[in-house]
């Protein structure tokens, strides 16, 4: 992977880079796209990176379709991908950690999830080299943290967000999806309507931060196989918790439908 990396930077030529860990949907094919657009050569990596699980959480059960990836990262015009079966040696003792970022939303029911995306992002970035890396506002904690790291230790990688690439009906697309039962989708959909339910009180001048996670919080528990792990409105930088929506926030929610935990998220306007 370094040797084709340095061939392409001796013709002068931009690599743009979308880690991914693979069953790609029209979500990663999106930042697949924004890639081509802004470098020369598209490198994708398809890894499930075991350091970003929990002992309790997926991994082994993560869906995975290598040969459909392939097929459908080349349609996307992927110039090379990466897949090693393996990154972490056996004497493995060097991780990434942001002191704040993690503290919040996700970092406090996932405690190690964000060290080993920090870790494994940065692994990668070393193997494959990208002028530019494509992350999805989907994740936005994820995007948040990336970002600052690259910007404490210096990555001469530019990171770039994509928006959210949603199902006809709303709900934010993942590989995580394929998990649910028929019912099951039906209450994930919850997670956009409360978002959407957000957005529509604030327009009829409701800014009160706790009133809009109660009403958001009334549907998705109206669902069932539904259970909240948090709802948030905070700075869309700092994740910090806000009050009122007197400036741009990001409401952000991680639910369980199931034994599926989704995430979706929105940046919310104050009242026209
Ligand atoms: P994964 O969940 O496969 O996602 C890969 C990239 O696709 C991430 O940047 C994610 O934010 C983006 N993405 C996922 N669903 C999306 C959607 N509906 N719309 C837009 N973008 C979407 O995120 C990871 O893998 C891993 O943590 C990784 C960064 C690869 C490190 O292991």
């Amino acid at each position: 992977m370094q040797t084709w990396s340095d061939a392409v930077k001796r013709q002068d030529k931009r690599i743009a880079f979308v880690p991914t860990m693979g069953f790609l949907h029209e979500g990663h094919l999106s930042l697949m796209k924004e890639g081509r657009r802004l470098g020369d050569k598209l490198a994708v990596s398809i890894f499930v990176n075991p350091a970003q699980f929990g002992p309790t959480e997926d991994l082994e059960s993560y869906p995975r379709d290598f040969d459909r990836d392939c097929e459908l990262s080349e349609k996307e015009g992927a110039d090379v991908i990466f897949a090693p079966d393996e990154l972490y040696g056996r004497e493995f003792q060097t991780y990434i950690k942001l002191e704040k970022l993690p503290n919040h939303l996700c970092g406090i029911s996932r405690p190690v999830h964000f060290r080993g995306v920090a870790t494994v992002v940065t692994k990668l970035f070393n193997i494959v080299k990208p002028d530019i890396a494509i992350f999805g506002e989907k994740d936005y904690q994820q995007l948040l943290v990336i970002r600052q790291m690259a910007r404490d230790l210096n990555f001469d990688t530019e990171i770039v967000g994509g928006p959210i690439v949603r199902e006809p009906d709303g709900l934010a697309m993942s590989s995580r999806n394929s998990y649910l039962t028929d019912e099951q989708r039906v209450s994930a959909l919850s997670l956009s309507k409360s978002l959407k339910k957000a957005r529509a009180i604030i327009e009829k001048g409701i800014t009160d931060a706790a009133k809009i996670i109660e009403e958001a919080s009334a549907i998705i528990t109206s669902h069932p196989e539904t259970v909240i792990d948090y709802i948030a409105i905070c700075d869309a930088e700092t994740l910090d918790d806000m009050q009122s929506i007197d400036r741009p926030a990001l409401m952000a929610l991680a639910v369980k439908v199931g034994k599926t935990r989704l995430i979706d998220n929105a940046i919310l306007s104050p009242p026209h």
